[in-house]
């Protein structure tokens, strides 16, 4: 098991380029597979959860390449041949986003199976919207035994009038893919208005699909029998671009981050401004100078454009030494405040009921043994915690980190962290 030591008390300076999002790249990886062509994916991130999306894509029987072209990773992905419509159960469970694979498959080959998904334990994360979709688009789904099996009736999907209940990021992916090789129009009512969504749309308008709507109330997706390869862009991260931020404003730091998107972090730095923090933004650049210590303030987790999930356990640990009591409010997952336990350990002070924490800043957390726990955000809100910790704190389960974090440890270094890794 991979541990990252961290000796806190420094405040972080430089700059920090963001890469690629997770949340874009993995979605587009998947729609990949709706078309025979090569699809190019620029500036994707090297992180775990990308190379595990790959191995998937390869069992499928997709050629896939990783190439550095001027410095920038370039994914070639070409599906011309599938030689199953059965997601490997074994690399399913590793990743929850495998999921997203269901919709093009079912595009594609007018069946698909799965076992259950994986990833972070936060909740029973089911999937039923994006199977009751898929069932409005025509199929049968089968539930048997922890696995799932779709079949297209009459051979393909067809448009349709689909409204979730809930403006899910995966279930809005996942039937704007089926939608995009299935016969005739569909309509998503009540859609993520997340950016991740409006990235995929851009993919797939670029392999030939017709989709408006994207951050409307509505997304419409006309579906096409000959769609082509594609060459598109992935977005900023911006949980990564947050995840940094914090790390500058926990040690009272000054950092500037590079290939941002301001306009998508606006309910996360409205927080930051009221934490304390001065923030100036440029083109594609960030400049973040933390306070001496921030203050106390509430946030509440909410589907774009509100404060991201994805940023939650982050906050939580500034608000762990923030001046005052901070109440946090989980709407969006039902178990994120797992890590509270661990930073405890470092001497906060979290009362958590349910979806609720109410965390009393204390003036200085403590260094100590702790777990990232198959949990990518808590990991990485230990390391912040750590940074800003007296002594050292040694957070166990980093490979955790990895699913989301591109060489967290080299540019946390590189901001003048004292953080180092041990794989042993
Ligand atoms: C995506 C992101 C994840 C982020 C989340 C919310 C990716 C790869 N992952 O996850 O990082 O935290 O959005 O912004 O993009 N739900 C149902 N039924 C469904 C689908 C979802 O009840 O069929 C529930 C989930 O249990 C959860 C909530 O809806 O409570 C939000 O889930 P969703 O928006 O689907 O998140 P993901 O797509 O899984």
């Amino acid at each position: 098991m991979a541990r990252l030591i961290v000796r806190g008390g420094e405040p972080l300076r430089g700059k920090v380029r963001v890469n690629g999002a997770k949340n874009a790249v993995l979605p587009m990886m998947a729609a990949a597979v709706l078309t025979r062509s090569e699809c190019l994916i620029r500036d994707v991130p090297d992180i775990r959860d990308v190379r595990v999306m790959i191995e998937i894509l390869k069992d499928l029987g997709v050629k896939v390449r990783l190439e550095r072209i001027n410095g920038r990773r370039y994914l070639s992905l070409k599906a011309e041949h599938i030689r199953t419509d059965a997601v490997n159960a074994r690399l399913m469970k590793k990743m929850r986003s495998s999921v997203l694979l269901i919709g093009p498959l079912l595009a594609r080959l007018a069946s698909a199976r799965m076992t259950y998904p994986g990833g972070c334990a936060i909740g029973p994360r089911p999937v039923d919207m994006h199977l009751a979709g898929f069932e409005a688009m025509g199929a049968t789904v089968v539930e048997k035994g922890g696995q799932v099996t779709a079949y297209a009736g009459r051979g393909a999907l067809s448009g349709a009038e689909i409204h979730l209940e809930y403006p899910s990021v995966g279930a809005t992916e996942n039937l704007m893919m089926a939608a995009a090789g299935a016969r005739g129009v569909t309509r998503i009512w009540n859609p993520a208005r997340e950016p991740e969504v409006d990235n995929l749309a851009a993919f797939l308008q670029a392999m030939g699909a017709n989709i408006t709507g994207t951050g409307s109330d509505v997304i419409s997706v006309e579906g096409s029998d000959v769609l082509g390869g594609a060459d598109c862009g992935v977005i900023p991260d911006r949980i990564e671009a947050g995840t940094y931020a914090i790390a500058a404003v926990i040690t009272g730091g000054e950092i500037t981050l590079e290939n941002v998107r301001t306009e998508h972090l606006r309910a996360f730095l409205a927080k930051m401004n009221e934490v304390g923090t001065e923030v100036q933004a440029g083109r594609d650049q960030l400049w973040i100078k933390g306070p001496e210590r921030p203050r106390a303030a509430d946030i509440r987790t909410l589907p774009y454009p509100g404060y991201p999930t994805d940023l939650q356990n982050q906050y939580l640990a500034l608000s762990c030494i923030a001046g005052g009591t901070s109440v946090i409010t989980e709407s969006i997952f039902e178990n994120r405040f797992k890590v509270a336990e661990e930073l405890a350990r470092m001497g906060a002070s979290i009362h958590t009921e349910g979806r609720l924490a109410v965390v009393k800043g204390v003036e200085q957390l403590s260094g100590a043994c702790v777990e990232a726990d198959d949990d990518l955000r808590g990991g990485a809100s230990l390391v912040l915690a750590g940074l800003r910790a007296d002594g050292a704190t040694v957070v166990r389960g980093a490979e955790y980190i990895d699913r989301g974090y591109m060489n967290l440890v080299g540019r946390l270094r590189g901001l003048g962290a004292d953080v180092t890794r041990n794989d042993d």
